[in-house]
């Protein structure tokens, strides 16, 4: 099974650099734990930061410009951070145990 041990969000909506775990380059941080609670006051991102997966799921899935339209999320301009001009970025780094178990 794949486990996630870390995430980055850039420019999508409120989120301009979040991370959470560790990344490859970040071997040093803790990862993410098998259950991660996310407190913050309202309006900070939180429903944002769920939405963000899926929204990714939507661009596997869907492809990248009907996820953008999906869910009522309203196009690319809609959901890139106000004010900026960079691409919107994900980076997932995830481990998967036992891919070669005979070896
Ligand atoms: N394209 C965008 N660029 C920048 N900020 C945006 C963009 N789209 C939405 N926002 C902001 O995102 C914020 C809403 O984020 P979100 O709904 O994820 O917050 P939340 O932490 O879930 O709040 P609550 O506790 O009220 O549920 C609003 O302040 C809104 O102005
Ligand atoms: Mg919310």
């Amino acid at each position: 099974m794949a486990r996630i041990e870390g995430f980055r969000v850039r420019n999508y909506k409120a989120l301009r650099d979040v991370t959470l775990g560790r990344l490859w380059n970040q071997r040093n941080e803790e990862p993410l734990s098998p259950l991660t609670a996310v407190i913050g006051r309202n309006g900070v991102g939180k429903s944002t930061l769920f939405d963000s997966f899926g929204f990714l799921s939507d661009c596997l899935r869907l492809g990248v410009e009907e996820a953008c339209d999906a869910r009522g999320r309203g196009g690319f301009e809609r959901i890139r951070s106000q004010g900026v001009t960079e691409p919107i970025e994900f980076n997932i780094y995830y481990k998967e145990d036992n891919l070669y178990p005979d070896l």
